[in-house]
């Protein structure tokens, strides 16, 4: 008895341990099904998403710090990925981000425009900044120099880390590549004016359609210089992409024909040395003074204003006049009246407007009155004041975005006379 039940017992023992392997295989098949399942369902998913048309967004949105890299002295590149992990979408070559910085000890977060300085990456953006140090008027030569330290550039520079989480506005602007044109384009950039140059000519290599391109970088000299090897690159490997490197101060390590090729700055001398003639698109992006002077040089060229593309990073520099100004034109000059006074409320001053301004934010600065701006484009909304008294015009076609009462400087005409809180 007791041996049968022994071999019941080891024959059952059998069948279960039998019977378990078979449910474990059962099992470990199920497991492989339902795991290739899933992987097909997500790859799906996956293939639908990149087809999906990725839209903008509006108003603000959270990016995170993926990464800060020191380009040269002073200067950052931050990489920015959205917090929610979709897509981004991508921009024309030439347009800046938003953002909305949260800098200590300023009551405000502060709101400051970066050019996007790479051509569209799959889900990061890229913006580089330079910290920006102006020596302060000095009351006495024997009183010691003080300097403004630029506050967003400064707190970039100096305190933005990986992980850090700010406010993101999507691509915008309008200093971007004509694409229709196939005419020669010349790059003309100082100092940090070579982001928007970066992302152009990167698309300018990805296009790859003959078009010719100079680019000439104007910089103090090697330590001042960003994105060498990126130029060089775009370069080499495009017949058509041209680069002069001007240093105004070379070091004693720079070596004219083999780190840089010219020694002194950009100029408009310079470039009629390098172009044959003038038929060429200009784009123009760099400090004040650098861009009073090509953009002036390039009229008395007689290059024709549509042919003249510039982004100013600070305040207007471009001193206009008739010829000069870019989009002013006899028909707009007659819809506004050249005489009617603007009022600036706050700061008690009463001026003539002028048909030379292209916004009242020109005007305030032309009048010594700074108000805040960011993009000087529209898209930002840091110079948004209410309007007192009057109307204003905006270009055609442009979607204006700021609340009842209150007007955009950067883009607003007077319609008449007017009065402003400035
Ligand atoms: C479309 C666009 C794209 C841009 N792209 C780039 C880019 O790619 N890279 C880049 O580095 N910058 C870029 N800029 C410039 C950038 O937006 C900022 O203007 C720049 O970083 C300086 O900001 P900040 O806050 O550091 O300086 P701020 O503190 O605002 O100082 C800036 C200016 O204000 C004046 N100022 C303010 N306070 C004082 C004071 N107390 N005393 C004296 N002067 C004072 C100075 O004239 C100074 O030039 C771009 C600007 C625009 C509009
Ligand atoms: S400065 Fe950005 S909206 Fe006017």
């Amino acid at each position: 008895m007791c041996v049968l039940v022994m071999v019941q017992l080891g024959l059952w023992s059998a069948q279960s341990l039998t019977l378990m392997g078979h449910n474990r295989r059962q099992f470990e098949l199920s497991r492989k099904l339902l795991k290739q399942q899933i992987e097909r369902v997500m790859e799906k998913r996956v293939a639908q998403a990149s087809q999906e048309p990725v839209t903008t967004w509006i108003g603000y949105r959270t990016f995170v710090v993926a990464d800060v890299v020191q380009e040269a002295t002073d200067i950052v590149s931050v990489y920015l990925r959205p917090e929610d992990g979709k897509a981004i979408p991508a921009f024309a070559p030439g347009q800046h981000l938003t953002l909305k910085l949260p800098v200590p000890g300023q009551a405000n977060p502060i709101v400051r425009c970066y050019s996007l300085s790479s051509a569209p990456l799959p889900d990061v953006y890229r913006v580089t900044v330079k910290a920006i140090t102006i020596p302060l008027p000095q009351s006495s030569e024997t009183e010691p120099k003080q300097f403004h330290h630029g506050l967003a550039s400064h707190f970039i520079n100096r305190s933005m880390c990986a992980g850090d989480r700010i406010e993101v506005k999507a691509p915008a602007g309008k200093f971007i590549l004509d694409e229709t044109s196939k005419l020669p384009v010349v790059l003309l950039a100082g100092g940090i004016g070579i982001t928007p140059m970066i992302s152009i000519l990167q698309r300018l290599r990805e296009t790859d359609n003959g078009r010719m391109a100079l680019l000439l970088y104007g910089v103090g000299n090697s330590a001042e210089r960003v994105f060498y090897s990126t130029i060089k690159e775009l370069t080499d490997a495009t017949p058509n992409l041209h680069a002069i490197h001007c240093f105004s101060r070379p070091l004693k390590t720079d070596v004219i024909n083999q780190n840089f090729h010219v020694q002194g700055t950009v100029s408009i001398d310079l470039l009629k040395q390098m172009l044959p003639n003038n038929h060429c698109q200009f784009y123009l992006c760099g400090p004040p003074a650098f861009m009073a002077s090509i953009h002036q040089g390039l009229v008395q060229w007689q290059v024709p204003p549509d042919r003249i593309f510039y982004e100013a990073f600070g305040q207007a520099s471009i001193g206009k006049t008739k010829t000069a100004s870019v989009k002013t034109s006899a028909t707009i000059a007659a819809q506004h009246d050249q005489l009617a006074p603007v009022t600036f409320k706050k700061s008690n001053l009463t001026v003539p407007w002028s048909a030379n301004h292209d916004s009242l934010l020109e005007l305030a600065e032309a009048s010594e009155i700074f108000p805040d701006s960011g993009c000087r484009a529209g898209s930002c909304g840091t110079c948004e004041t209410a309007l007192l008294r009057g109307n204003v015009t905006y270009p055609q076609g442009e979607a204006v975005d700021c609340s009842p009462g209150t007007c955009l400087l950067c883009l607003a005409k007077p319609n008449g006379t007017i009065e402003i809180d400035l």
